[in-house]
């Protein structure tokens, strides 16, 4: 029985020699101290033992597990000790480390400028309205003055879908859609995508963006045109800028005029970026053709109206100062940032 004893203590010194969490520690526990455990099995074995030896074994048996408890006791205790250290590393926060910086996005240049435009034609009474990027035929051109095989319709180089559908080459069709649905007085821009089979190069694009504007009343003249037009060059590119108009043609407008701002780089005075001329080419414009007005059943005897429209990535890159388009759609980083 002693043998017994002595074996148990030393498989349970070796034991916990090697045991790494506290749920493997109870378990040993269990196992030698338990109910139904190795000590408790000993105990039970005394009844077979002479009465005069039982006290003297009983008594071993206590120190036994006394031993036992106090052994697994201490273990336990050092097991405690050991995972509250490994927590306290784990949880160890580094404050000297930098912090990360969450970076600040920006509005595209454009988007700054078309918010610009939007406020300043807003500003004077105009309503914002879209329309479709795919568009037929009939709004893109018929409403607008370009019957089929109108030489004019090559100014336009056109994606087809279909006869009858076109990816829009202006936003003038939107226009169209508002005079057929509207009865006057009318006021509106139309800023959105556009499209024409263009090479990609420092000006063009076959995707780009237009903001056309449509003013339709009684008594309208081109005073009001050039009044809009000036208001409108002051307010987006600061006092002292002027428009001047030139004779052109459109089929949609008559009279019709290609319209120059002054030069911001130079003030008007002349310099590289105007070719010398002190003006820069922006927009077109004219009064509205009254076949048109009457196309899309305004009574062009009592109405009239005035129509302009402009690229905003001409205006952008003049705004900024950028020198090629592209810059535009290229998403790099280093010169989106600078629109902070
Ligand atoms: N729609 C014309 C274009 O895209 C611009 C324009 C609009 C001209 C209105 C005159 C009047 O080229």
């Amino acid at each position: 029985m002693q043998d017994q004893l002595k074996s148990i203590r030393e498989h349970v010194a070796e034991e916990l020699k090697n045991i790494q969490d506290s749920n493997a520690l109870e378990q040993l526990r269990v196992r030698v101290l338990g109910k139904k455990g190795e000590l408790t099995a000993i105990l039970r074995g005394m009844g077979k033992l002479p009465a005069e030896e039982r006290p003297k074994m009983g008594q071993i048996v206590n120190e036994t597990r006394e031993k036992l408890e106090s052994a697994i006791d201490e273990a336990a205790a050092a097991l405690r000790q050991r995972e509250k250290e490994f927590r306290l590393k784990r949880e160890t926060i580094d404050v000297t480390l930098p912090g990360k910086t969450r970076e600040a996005g920006s509005l595209h240049p454009m988007n700054i400028v078309l918010d610009d435009l939007l406020d300043i034609f807003t500003g004077m009474g105009f309503e914002a309205v879209e329309g479709p990027e795919i568009e037929y035929d009939h709004y893109n051109f018929e409403l607008l003055n370009l019957p089929k095989n109108h030489p004019a319709r090559d100014a336009q180089d056109t994606f087809y879908v279909d006869d009858n559908v076109v990816l829009r080459t202006h936003t003038s069709p939107v226009q169209a859609r508002i005079m057929t649905t509207r009865k006057p007085p009318i006021r509106i821009v139309s800023p959105g995508r556009v499209y024409r089979a263009d090479e990609v190069d420092a000006t063009h694009s076959p995707v780009f963006h237009q903001i056309e504007g449509l003013v339709i009343d009684e008594n309208i003249s081109i005073g009001d045109l050039k009044g809009t037009l000036d208001t409108f060059a002051e307010r987006l590119y600061g006092k002292g800028i002027a428009t001047r108009f030139r004779p052109s043609f459109f089929p949609f407008t008559e009279p019709s005029a290609e319209v120059d701002l002054t030069c911001a780089a130079c003030g008007g005075k002349g310099c590289r970026t105007c070719k010398g001329t002190g003006w820069i080419e922006v927009l077109g414009a004219g009064m509205v053709n009254p076949k048109v007005l009457d196309m899309c059943g305004i009574d062009s005897k009592k109405y009239s109206g005035f129509a302009f429209g402009m690229g905003i990535e001409r205006l952008t890159i003049l705004k900024y100062n950028v020198p090629d388009m592209r810059y535009l759609y290229e998403n790099d980083l280093r010169f989106l940032k600078q629109f902070r």
